[in-house]
């Protein structure tokens, strides 16, 4: 019973992370998105409609993060929605593929999440970013 109750809750959470629909704070979500925050450099990328590392199409206007090798951890973070943070803004985007040429801490964005946090011609920012 207790066993049942602990896997309704860790169920729960994923999906409340998830679909990320409910503004609602639950104490899953907060415990979930109190994971570490990370700095690096986040650069601008184009997935052009092409097929990404987690096995589906990426479009440009998607807000689709690349992981790297250091984080892609065979591939358990795709579809683990990213909070991406610059210069006071911020954006969710959904881990999609990996960055096989990204430093441990280095992500890529595509386009359309990259074109709301800068424009797009400065093409790499520092950035802080979280697992929520
Ligand atoms: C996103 O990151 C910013 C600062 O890095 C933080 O203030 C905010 O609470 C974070 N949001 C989530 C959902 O983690």
């Amino acid at each position: 019973m207790r066993f049942s109750i602990l896997f309704f809750t860790a169920v729960t959470a994923f999906f409340a992370v998830g679909v990320q629909a409910s503004p609602v704070d639950s104490p899953e979500v907060n415990i979930i998105a109190r994971t570490p925050y990370f700095h690096g450099n986040a650069v601008c990328y184009y997935p052009n409609g092409n097929y990404g590392a987690c096995g589906w199409v990426l479009q440009n206007s998607d807000f689709v993060i690349a992981l790297s090798p250091a984080h892609w951890d065979n591939g358990v973070h795709c579809g683990q929605h990213l909070n991406v943070t610059y210069n006071g803004k911020n954006i969710d985007g959904i881990v999609g593929d990996i960055c096989s040429a990204c430093a441990p801490d280095q992500i890529y964005i595509s386009s359309g999440a990259f074109e709301a946090l800068a424009p797009l011609g400065v093409g790499v920012i520092p950035v802080v970013w979280n697992f929520t």
